[in-house]
């Protein structure tokens, strides 16, 4: 039987959680990435922000490309005229590209520009194409771009900086979310992403999404092996 695609391997194992790197140590990040490998998380999210899109500047595609891992590359990119830049992050090796709907004209060619290469990795893997919403966005911007990407990433903070509070109306938005995904009638993940804490984690697996975004929750300085196996828990818990 074939390798499932990466689509696939994220609907089998939904819900589940991707780490942010961000907050890792960075001069170590292949050490980082074998803690999550061995508490057996399967996403790593890579926080790409260009310093225009919103105030911090962050990686870029050498960073992405830098490690070789089994982890599955989740690449959320929070970059002006994203369709120009997709490629370089898919050359690098990115397995899921998620760009916001806020971040140019043309959300539709940078799908688009996704969903005509290969996976870098492995060209029988696909690449998961997400669309992305910051708290200000009305959820019903997703419904242009629906029938064009696999992922649907509700953003419950300001993009910017990690460990800020999970924002209130988060389980309105993703209920509306749902509702445009199911009456669009393909079937698209749903994700969470920002202020996802131990404290939260159980009441935000109850929401319903498939994929949860945690960064300095994991990369807390202190305990990333420990934190990753609450966060993974907590999820399996909800399923
Ligand atoms: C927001 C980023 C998030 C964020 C997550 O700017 O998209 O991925 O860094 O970090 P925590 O989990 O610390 O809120
Ligand atoms: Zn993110």
């Amino acid at each position: 039987m074939a390798n499932p695609t990466v689509f696939e391997s994220i609907r089998a194992a939904a819900p589940t959680i991707s780490v942010g790197m961000l907050t890792a140590d960075l001069g170590h990040l292949a050490d980082a990435f074998g803690v999550l490998e061995k508490s057996g998380v399967r996403l790593v999210h890579y926080d790409v922000m260009d310093g225009c899109f919103c105030p911090m500047t962050t990686i870029g595609p050498p960073v992405v490309g830098a490690v070789k891992t089994p982890l599955l590359k989740d690449v959320h990119l929070m970059v002006n005229e994203p369709e120009r830049k997709v490629a370089d992050y898919v050359r690098a090796g990115a397995d899921i590209v998620t760009v916001h709907a806020e971040a140019g004209a043309y959300p539709h060619r940078a799908l688009q520009e996704v969903a005509s290469m290969e996976n870098a990795n492995d060209p029988a893997r696909g690449i998961v194409r997400g669309i992305a919403l910051v708290p200000g966005t009305p959820v019903e911007a997703i419904e242009p771009v629906l029938d064009l990407a696999d992922l649907v990433l509700l953003v419950t903070i300001n993009p910017g900086w990690g460990g800020q509070a999970f924002g209130a109306q988060t389980p309105r938005r993703l209920e509306r979310a749902r509702e445009l995904i199911d009456a669009a009638g393909r079937d698209v993940l749903l994700g969470v992403d920002g202020g996802v804490t131990r404290g939260n984690i159980h009441d935000v697996a109850a929401l319903g999404c498939d994929i949860i975004i945690t960064g300095s929750a994991v990369f807390d300085g202190k305990a990333p092996a420990e934190n990753a196996r609450f966060m993974l828990d907590a999820v399996a818990g909800s399923r």
